[in-house]
């Protein structure tokens, strides 16, 4: 045998020197909840470690995972039921406390690179992506209420805008209404390839934001689609994404590659709250090494090609690897 793979395995020296694929906190963005009370702090149950936060307490976790060298945060809010309507009027409102936390977030660490989401969801009395009339999901007229919010973000010194939203031309009308106003800099970090997952039940808990009727299936993808992914992202481009999303991340690890193969432009891979619930169920159970699927887990995403790992397990990852 003159060929033996086994000897760039024979030692940690060798194996660290021939390792393809590093993950590191650079790769991160870290999704956190914001509470509505600034000194409130509330688990999520279906995502044990993982904590609803009110400002305060926001601004501490920032600081304390920036020194862990986490840079990017994507910040969600938890909108009391109050404050719901039909035409989501909260998401684009500068007074409302999620957007005032956004700007006192910005104001403390302007170094960090905040990302927020654009979507109705939170905010939508119908708990939908989008306006919802007669039981239709509404495209166009959603389009404009999604550029309110962005701009409404944009005006708040938001790094990234993250539209969820997956309603068609969202990304041109964005970057449009952006652009009018003078945010050219603001960056769109676009769900390109979003699909009607079971995944995101744990995060429809953390904010209290499921649909209240229907599933998202008229905009989200099928999950068993994998060329309709280059109609999407082929579309994004042209709109003017700067980041390709997809979304869930480890049961789309062959949309994460065909993006990469196909797209110059960075590409981001949503670790979701489902896929962060599994490992930590069975660690909990003590049926799965905990510590050690989370990094395999990190690995394959971005193995797949993921550049940038929207993930609920970057702090325990930072925390692990510290002084590796
Ligand atoms: C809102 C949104 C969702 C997630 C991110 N933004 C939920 C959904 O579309 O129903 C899911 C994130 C996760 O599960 O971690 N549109």
């Amino acid at each position: 045998m003159n060929i033996r793979p086994r000897r760039n395995r024979k030692s940690e020296a060798v194996r660290r020197m021939v390792e393809e694929t590093k993950v590191t906190t650079d790769d991160f963005i870290f999704p956190l909840f914001l509470l509505e009370g600034a000194n409130d702090k509330i688990e999520v149950d279906s995502m044990p470690g993982i904590y609803r936060l009110g400002l305060e307490k926001i601004l501490k976790e920032i600081e304390v995972c920036l020194k862990l060298g986490i840079n990017a945060f994507d910040v969600f809010p938890v909108v009391p039921e109050h404050y719901k309507d039909k035409a989501a009027t909260k998401s684009f409102d500068p007074n409302f406390f999620y957007q005032k936390a956004l700007k006192r977030i910005k104001s403390e660490f302007p170094e960090a690179a905040i990302m927020t989401d654009v979507a109705l969801d939170p905010y939508n009395s119908d708990g939908h992506d989008g306006l919802v009339k007669n039981g239709e999901i509404l495209n166009d007229e959603t389009l404009e209420v999604l550029g309110k919010m962005a701009l409404a973000q944009a005006e708040i010194g938001i790094d990234i805008i993250g539209p969820s939203d997956m309603m068609d031309g969202r990304v041109a009308y964005i970057r449009e209404v952006l652009d009018d106003n003078g945010f050219t800099n603001v960056s769109i970090m676009s769900y390109t390839a979003k699909y009607a997952s079971a995944f995101y039940g744990p995060f429809r808990d953390a904010l209290d934001s499921a649909p209240k009727k229907g599933d998202k299936k008229t905009y989200q993808m099928n999950p068993a689609n994998q060329r309709e992914a280059l109609i999407e992202a082929d579309l994004d481009i042209e709109e003017g994404a700067d980041f390709l999303m997809v979304k869930p991340a480890l049961a789309y690890l062959d949309v994460i590659k065909l993006l990469k193969d196909n797209y110059a432009q960075p590409i981001a891979a949503y670790n979701v709250s489902g896929e962060y619930a599994m490992l930590k169920a069975a660690g909990m159970k003590g049926w799965l090494d905990y510590d050690r699927t989370m990094m395999e887990t990190l690995l394959s995403i971005k193995r797949a090609g993921a550049d940038v790992i929207l993930t609920y397990h970057a702090k325990e990852f930072a925390l692990l690897t510290k002084g590796k």
